[in-house]
């Protein structure tokens, strides 16, 4: 099969390079010119693990290309997948599509023979039906089908996300498109990843149903945890005693900070929109998203009050701040809100990540990067674990207690425990589980 992938973000880096390895011949297309220079080095635009080395072993295979240059792209290509970003739009929380109409516009003036268009880029209800009209509209009679394909790839096991899907949605009631999506996925089927075939309209739905699902999963936790610190209970066994339970399941029940991404995020709120658009109102989501965004300045008090309740003119260390270990990735990080609470209280802060700190410079406006973990330890007057990164796992928590100005350790991810912090020298908390002091 020979792919095309408008938008080498992401998700059509990882699509595409997954398309190409799986033996199909890619090419990437971005108009970023910059981003395609360097992809042609070989200097990945983004952190992601494993993909440097992907990109670069299908490059040498002659399956993977890359270019600005989107008519040659798209030329003779059996399918082009829409992988453009779809920001909130300023303002009103609407998806903003104006990058995927003119993605399909483009495609449109380019088209050579049969093809199979594939929206991946998270598009809200109905956006299949616009791409369509405008296709037909401005190529009358190419012959041309549109199919609904979300992605539910992890930041940072994006590639293992790809490779070992739970399932691939595929939104197509057209025949020709359904045996060209097959023969794309023939890899992952073969492997027994279930491939559901649905109306497009429903696969549109099924992305932000599960976003949202998920985003509810990780709200409901975070609000137990509340309760448990408040009634002496520990959120950790909370979510083992009711993961355990089959229908409700293990996974994306840790207390945190709260949610933030590329994601979770906008898709709530684009959700949000359509279901008011639609006059059905959505009020579990819409309590998830006020429940969620006031979190992330709640965690700022309660880092303010680990300190006794004063925060001016002391120093608080982030540990990490990216919105999930793995990734650069800065979009909606509760560090950035929980820094600004800090500093609106006069704190000064200081921080150190593993891969986001040039990304976070341009977000978090008077935060002071460091180099390493001691170094943000140094002096502070607390220190706040915000992203579970592998390197904070085993900290020399002695070393840190003996250099900090006052030994507070604020861990939002429950990444320690409570009497291992004390025994090192540390007053400790945590997210909803008994405080040792
Ligand atoms: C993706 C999806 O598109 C989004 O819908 C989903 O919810 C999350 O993941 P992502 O890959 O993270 O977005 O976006 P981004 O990293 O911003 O990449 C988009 C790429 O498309 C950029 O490289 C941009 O230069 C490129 N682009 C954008 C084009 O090539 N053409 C355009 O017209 C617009
Ligand atoms: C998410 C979805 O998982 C993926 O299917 C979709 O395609 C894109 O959005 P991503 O945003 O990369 O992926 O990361 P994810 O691992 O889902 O984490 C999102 C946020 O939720 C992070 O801020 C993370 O820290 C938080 N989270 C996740 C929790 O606080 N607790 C959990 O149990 C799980």
């Amino acid at each position: 099969m020979k792919i095309t992938m408008i938008g080498a973000g992401y998700v059509g880096l990882v699509s595409g390079t997954c398309f190409a390895d799986f033996g199909h011949s890619v090419t990437c297309v971005d108009l970023d010119q910059r981003k395609i220079d360097a992809l042609l080095s070989g200097i990945m635009p983004i952190y992601e693990p494993g993909l440097a080395e992907l990109v670069a072993s299908n490059v040498a295979s002659g399956r993977l290309s890359f270019t600005t240059d989107l008519k040659a792209g798209v030329a003779g290509a059996d399918a082009v997948f829409i992988a453009v970003g779809t920001p909130s739009r300023r303002g009103d929380g609407h998806a903003d599509l104006t990058y995927v109409y003119q993605a399909t516009r483009d495609i449109a003036s380019a088209i050579t023979g049969p093809l199979v268009v594939v929206t991946k880029s998270t598009v809200p209800v109905g956006t299949g039906d616009e791409v369509e009209r405008i296709l037909r509209d401005a190529a009358p009679d190419a012959e041309v089908a549109v199919v609904s394909n979300p992605e539910f790839l992890r930041e940072g096991a994006a590639i293992s996300d790809f490779k070992r899907p739970d399932r691939i949605v595929i939104g197509t009631t057209d025949a020709r498109a359904k045996l060209v999506m097959q023969d794309i996925y023939r890899p992952l089927y073969l492997n027994q990843a279930p491939l559901l075939f649905t109306e497009r309209r429903t696969a549109e739905l099924i992305k932000y149903a599960a976003n949202a699902f998920l985003a509810t999963k990780i709200t409901f936790i975070n609000e137990m945890a509340d309760l448990c610190e408040a009634v002496g209970a520990d959120v950790q066994d909370v979510a083992r005693g009711i993961g355990l339970d089959n229908r409700i399941g293990s996974k994306f029940l840790h207390a945190g900070p709260g949610y933030g991404g590329s994601c979770f995020p906008k898709d709530t709120l684009a959700l949000l929109k359509t279901a008011e658009d639609h006059d059905v109102p959505s009020r579990i989501i819409e309590a998830v998203v006020q429940v969620n965004d006031s979190r992330k300045r709640a965690m700022g008090r309660k880092i303010i009050q680990a300190m006794g309740g004063e925060a001016r003119g002391k120093t608080v260390g982030l540990l990490g701040v990216t919105f999930k270990p793995n990734t650069d990735d800065m979009r909606d990080a509760p560090s950035i809100a929980i820094a600004q609470a800090l500093q609106d209280a006069g704190a000064n802060v200081v921080a150190y990540d593993p891969e986001g700190m040039e990304a976070a410079k341009s977000v978090m406006p008077g935060v002071t990067f460091k180099s390493d973990p001691y170094a943000v330890a140094e002096g502070a007057d607390a220190l706040a674990l915000v992203t579970e990164w592998d390197a904070f796992r085993a900290l020399d928590l002695a070393k840190i207690a003996k250099t900090m100005n006052s030994p507070v350790l604020v861990d939002l991810r429950n990444v320690y425990k409570a009497e291992e912090a004390r025994r090192h020298g540390l007053r400790y908390t945590s997210i909803g589980r008994p405080t040792a002091d």
